[in-house]
């Protein structure tokens, strides 16, 4: 039967076609939605570094916990942190006709932690008989710097948790919450006691902190450090210059000075190590270009001001913005120093000796698959994430759609 054949011989080079086309474009790739790029990438042009080039796919998504070796200590990973992380344009609480708080993400916290954002900075005020987040001066929240009360975040935070049992969150508390209890009172509201890492495990001294997998097996997966130093003692939630040291944020391209409530960057006694980048004020179309070249030289400035050692925490304002890589090729360079001492975290290989690196150029990303759902309530300001997603369903099926019509062209033409 000729027909049988020739819809055979098609429906082979159609197949063969379907498995070998990479139709989403990879990084670097000119594009002109986010649903050109593939799985983990956007598309995104960074003007402040070149206004007339076209927008290219830059990466959205951080590499998972499970490449990783994860019988190491703690403090031998790297996790991006969002600077303000609550501090989201368009979250307005309504309470008063200007809201004076700068932004510095454009995401929601759940939309940060799906795409890998581990560490969370969270200004935390004591509000109209209330813990919220707040962008203010003089530790006192107003309703034209208030954000958004405290629990939507945390419960956030905890569904993410629950949904994810193999992820460790960090917060970093600039706390001026002075309700007693309250801060113990607002993580019990939203479920978060059960995962807290308890300060008695924590090294006191600067040593090695557990590994990461008995943290994960303990179900000990939320780290809570706070700026008031007495909390340690009525609430036993750690004290975060106990712990870390810190850059001075504000000033980039910089030589890495601590700032002035961290003891000094190369302080062996604290055996965290959280980068600043980013400048005073959020400068959203300048942060793609923050966010790409000069972050990733400024990772190596930093290690020789900590005692040579890798930072920990980079922290930045829009995150995603960037002109390739940004903060998520930052953490892998530094997830690959920490864990291998290679330079990049794909370069690791289970089994290889240490500096022994594996120097494959980077797999192809696939297609774009929907974002895991793991909050069902997800706080205001959510990232046109379900937006994307359909059009990128809807892009894959017109791909799929005309390709067979051309098939069947082709087939009757026969
Ligand atoms: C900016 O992009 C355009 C178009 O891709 C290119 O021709 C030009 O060389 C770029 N300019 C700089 C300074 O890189
Ligand atoms: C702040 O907002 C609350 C809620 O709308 C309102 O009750 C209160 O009067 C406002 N305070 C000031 C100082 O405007
Ligand atoms: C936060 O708390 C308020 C007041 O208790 C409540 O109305 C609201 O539903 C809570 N939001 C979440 C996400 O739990
Ligand atoms: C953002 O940074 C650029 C480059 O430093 C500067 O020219 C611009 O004025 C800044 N914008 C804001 C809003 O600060
Ligand atoms: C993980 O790291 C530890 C400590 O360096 C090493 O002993 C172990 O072999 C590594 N495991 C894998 C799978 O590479």
């Amino acid at each position: 039967m000729k027909g049988n054949k020739i819809f055979l011989k098609f429906f082979s080079i159609w197949f063969y076609l379907l498995m070998q086309v990479h139709w989403w474009k990879q990084i670097s790739n000119v594009c002109k939605t986010d649903a050109d790029c593939g799985q983990g990438l956007n598309c995104f042009q960074c003007a402040a570094a070149n206004a007339t080039a076209p927008p290219i796919c830059t990466r959205s998504l951080a590499t998972p916990v499970s490449s990783f070796n994860t019988t190491l200590p703690f403090n031998q990973y790297a996790w991006i942190t969002t600077h303000n992380s609550y501090a989201i344009e368009g979250v307005d609480p309504g309470l008063s006709t200007f809201n004076l708080a700068p932004r510095n993400q454009e995401d929601s916290v759940t939309s940060q932690l799906n795409n890998g954002v581990r560490g969370l900075m969270l200004d935390m005020y004591d509000f109209m008989n209330d813990i919220w987040l707040c962008h203010s001066y003089q530790g006192e929240c107003y309703n034209f710097t208030a954000i958004s009360p405290v629990n939507g975040t945390l419960t956030a935070i905890a569904t993410f948790l629950a949904a994810n049992p193999t992820e460790v969150v960090s917060i970093f508390i600039e706390d001026y919450v002075h309700a007693t209890n309250g801060l113990t009172n607002a993580f019990t509201k939203a479920g978060l006691m059960k995962y807290m890492f308890p300060l008695a495990k924590m090294p006191p001294d600067g040593g090695n902190w557990p590994t990461l997998d008995s943290m994960i097996a303990s179900n000990e997966r939320l780290l809570v450090f706070s700026s008031i130093e007495s909390k340690q003692a009525t609430e036993g939630i750690a004290y975060q210059w106990n712990f870390v040291v810190e850059n001075q944020y504000g000033s980039l391209l910089q030589n890495c000075p601590n700032r002035g409530e961290s003891q000094p960057m190369n302080s062996l006694s604290r055996s965290l190590v959280l980068e600043n980048y980013f400048p005073s004020g959020p400068n959203e179309s300048f942060a793609c270009v923050d966010n790409s070249a000069d972050l990733l030289n400024v990772l190596g400035v930093c290690h020789t001001a900590a005692g040579n050692r890798w930072s920990n925490f980079v922290a930045v304002d829009f995150y995603m913005r960037c002109t390739g890589g940004g903060v998520f090729e930052a953490v892998d360079e530094l997830n690959g120093e920490l864990e291998c001492g290679c330079t990049d975290i794909h370069y690791c290989k289970a089994g290889n000796a240490r500096g022994v690196c594996v120097q494959s150029a980077p797999a192809p990303v696939g297609p774009r698959s929907p974002v895991p759902v793991t909050s069902a309530s997800p706080t205001p300001g959510a990232a046109s994430s379900p937006e994307s997603n359909a059009a990128a369903s809807l892009y894959s099926s017109t791909s799929f759609m005309s390709l067979t019509l051309c098939l069947a062209i082709l087939l009757i033409r026969h």
